[in-house]
């Protein structure tokens, strides 16, 4: 066999392909894109009075003026409380096809209800009192109107619909790797062109694939899930308490998923430590020997790790710049 058929037989054997992120992400057909809709969803999503006492929002936990999340291990909520993992990045999440470290929302769309009436997030009651408050603001009124012209009522899917529109332009296409596959062989550094090989040679791509690193591409609502540790007993199991969380099994009750996460992306990841559903992990490079001997029983070479990073960085975006809306107003009156 020629060196070339080699080659050829391992790109096609080894099936990966080197996507770029898409430069849209897709609306499901019963929620389409509409400008109205993207404006009305930023707003609720910077406005904390969606939350029972005024103080917290969307952007509170997942600051869209960069990179998508709080940078804390637990976030904090209202009335300071702190919920038990960390907040992902709501940048790409338009690109995951479940929502949450355990996958328990099946859309975008789905997941913007959970954080108004959890206890720790938002703190209602249910979801009338948003409403209710919604109803107060003229300027709302008007703009769900705009939004949902064929809608007599404004409903919390409708707020959900609004606020999932808004999310979906929430991606960063874009990133030195993205111009990379695309053609500009100059947009990666040397050290990420090696770590690019070594997270293929190494194994990391069985679990993180796709344009968004997060597994296949999978209809809405189906998860891609993978134990987590895989290989349990190392050392960090207990360092950072890796197996206290049961993760997808509180979903489920299936003994199987005990310990199972969906797979996460990689896309802005360099700027979203700490890691892991418990922000447990400070620092990149230690995240990437963590996952090395949990998932693939290897301990890697400080140039290993130091290439892959490297990669991972250039899966920085480029983010499209985020203007904090005014929100509408309400004249002469309180609102709680
Ligand atoms: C108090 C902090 C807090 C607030 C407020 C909050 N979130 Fe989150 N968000 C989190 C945490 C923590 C998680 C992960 C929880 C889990 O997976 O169990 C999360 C998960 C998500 C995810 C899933 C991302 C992924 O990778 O799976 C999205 C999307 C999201 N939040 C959007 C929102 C929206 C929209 C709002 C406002 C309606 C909101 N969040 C309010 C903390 C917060
Ligand atoms: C067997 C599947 C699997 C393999 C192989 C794998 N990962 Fe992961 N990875 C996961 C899962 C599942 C998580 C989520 C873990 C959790 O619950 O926090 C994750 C999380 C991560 C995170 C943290 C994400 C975040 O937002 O905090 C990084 C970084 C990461 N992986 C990098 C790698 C690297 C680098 C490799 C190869 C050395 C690799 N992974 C191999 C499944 C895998």
């Amino acid at each position: 066999m020629n060196k070339l058929f080699v080659l050829c037989l391992l790109v096609h054997t080894s099936a990966f392909a080197w996507d770029a992120l898409p430069q849209h992400a897709s609306a499901p057909a019963e929620n389409p894109m509409t400008a109205q809709k993207i404006e009305l969803g930023k707003k609720l999503f910077f406005d904390p009075r969606i939350s029972a006492d005024g103080t917290v929002s969307c952007n509170s936990c997942h600051n869209v003026m960069k990179s998508g999340d709080d940078g804390r291990p637990h976030s904090v909520g209202i009335q300071g409380k702190e919920g038990g993992r960390s907040a992902p990045t709501v940048w790409n999440a338009a690109f995951l096809s479940v929502q949450f470290w355990d996958g328990r929302a099946k859309s975008l769309e789905e997941q913007a209800k959970g954080p108004m009436i959890n206890p720790v997030e938002m703190g209602n009651s249910s979801h009338e009192p948003v409403i209710s408050r919604i109803l107060k603001v003229p300027g709302y009124v008007e703009e769900f109107k705009k939004a949902f012209p064929k809608e007599k009522d404004i409903t919390i899917d409708h707020v959900a619909k609004a606020i999932a529109t808004y999310e979906r332009t929430l991606i960063t296409p874009n990133s030195p790797y993205d111009l990379y596959v695309r053609g500009n062989k100059k947009a990666m550094s040397a050290a990420a062109i090696r770590g690019m090989a070594t997270v293929q040679s190494v194994g990391c791509l069985s679990c993180h694939s796709g344009a968004n690193f997060s597994g296949p591409t999978l209809p809405e609502g189906v998860g891609f899930y993978q134990k987590f540790p895989r290989f349990p007993g190392s050392e960090y199991d207990k360092k950072y308490d890796l197996t206290s969380d049961s993760g997808r099994f509180q979903v489920t009750k299936n003994p199987e998923d005990q310990n199972s996460w969906r797979v996460p992306t990689w896309r802005n990841i360099a700027l979203t430590a700490p890691y892991f559903h418990n922000g447990k992990v400070q620092s990149l490079d230690e995240a990437v020997r963590v996952m090395a001997k949990t998932q693939l029983n290897q301990d890697l070479k400080p140039e290993q790790v130091s290439d892959i990073v490297a990669f991972l960085e250039s899966l920085s975006g480029k983010f499209p710049d985020q203007k904090m809306p005014r929100l509408p107003d309400i004249s002469g009156k309180a609102i709680y």
